[in-house]
């Protein structure tokens, strides 16, 4: 049986993404009779970060702990990557103990060598070239808030062309939704994502032609993990790039409000509109764990 990955959305096909959606959304509603089966007795998941994670982490260790399994959380410092051991020594050793393993790190490549060393699945708990657990949450909420006829549906991303941003265009590529992009100058998706997997890409020099008539309107940080002494200079340049009512008012009624969190209350986004009506923020944030339940049960049983 060849082991299946998570490195990126591109991992899996249109059908599997359909099916991890919906699994993710039979497993809430299991949770609500407290009927999740618990299938992976002895089974083990082994976290690496090597960033901070609030939800990733505890999203992660409690799927697997509701499925009948245990995770280990390993930081970098508490580990020997700290002291030099490469990552595809980590692999190998890691992959005779467990049967699972996911890591939160710098680089795609590192994801990558994690996962050409590694016999056992590896999923990409973020690196700074994509978040692909966040997208199965995100577009689980847009199921179950919108319904999940997706071609016919507009999101509109507004900020930085970070790894949520790639994401999200892997994203429109496999679920063939409109993906309106607005970042400042400078600060677009990675190319070589976009020239692949941008079919139903538009990038739009002004926020507000992006979110117009959108269902959904979403954001992040304008400084992600690891770029912290870019901070002052981008709250400058992305000054015009908040998500508030102005920017809301452009979507259509309805339109709901997306972040994968965490937020900086008062940049990327005003205080009133995450804890508006229209926020579905708490709902995406909870469906991490649903969703991570329905990846880890895709790859041990595929
Ligand atoms: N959205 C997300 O990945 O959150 P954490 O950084 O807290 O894991
Ligand atoms: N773009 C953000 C996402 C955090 C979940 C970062 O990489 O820090």
């Amino acid at each position: 049986m060849n082991k299946r990955d998570f490195k990126s959305l591109i991992d899996i096909n249109t059908q599997e993404f359909l099916k991890i959606i919906q699994r993710a959304i039979d497993f809430k509603e299991l949770d609500k009779l407290n009927k999740i089966p618990r299938p992976f007795l002895n089974k083990t998941l082994a976290m690496i970060f090597k960033k901070n994670s609030t939800r990733t982490r505890v999203s992660f260790e409690t799927a697997m702990y509701k499925l009948g399994g245990h995770a280990i959380f390993l930081s970098e410092d508490s580990s020997q990557l700290k002291r030099g051991e490469d990552i595809s020594d980590t692999a190998q050793v890691l992959s005779g103990m467990v049967d699972l393993i996911m890591m939160r790190t710098n680089t795609h490549d590192e994801i990558k060598k994690l996962a050409k060393f590694s016999s056992v699945p590896v999923i990409n708990g973020l690196c700074n070239l994509f978040h692909p657990c966040q997208l199965l949450a995100d577009m689980q909420t847009v199921a179950e808030t919108k319904g999940n006829d997706f071609s016919k549906m507009t999101i509109a991303w507004i900020g930085d062309g970070n790894n949520m941003c790639n994401s999200y265009i892997n994203a429109s590529k496999l679920l063939n939704f409109k993906l309106n992009i607005s970042t400042p100058n400078g600060y677009e998706p990675d190319s070589y994502t976009l020239e692949k997997f941008g079919d139903n890409v538009e990038l739009c020099d002004i926020p507000g032609t992006a979110a117009n008539n959108a269902d959904i309107v979403t954001t992040d940080v304008w400084t992600s993990m690891g770029d912290e002494q870019e901070n002052e200079e981008r709250k400058k340049i992305f000054k015009s790039y908040q998500v508030n009512m102005n920017l809301m008012s452009k979507a259509k009624k309805d339109a709901i409000f997306l972040h994968c969190l965490p937020a900086h209350r008062g940049e990327e986004i005003d205080d009133i509109i995450l804890d508006s009506d229209f926020s579905a923020v708490w709902q995406q944030a909870h469906n991490r764990l649903y969703s991570s339940m329905a990846l880890i049960e895709f790859l041990l049983s595929d």
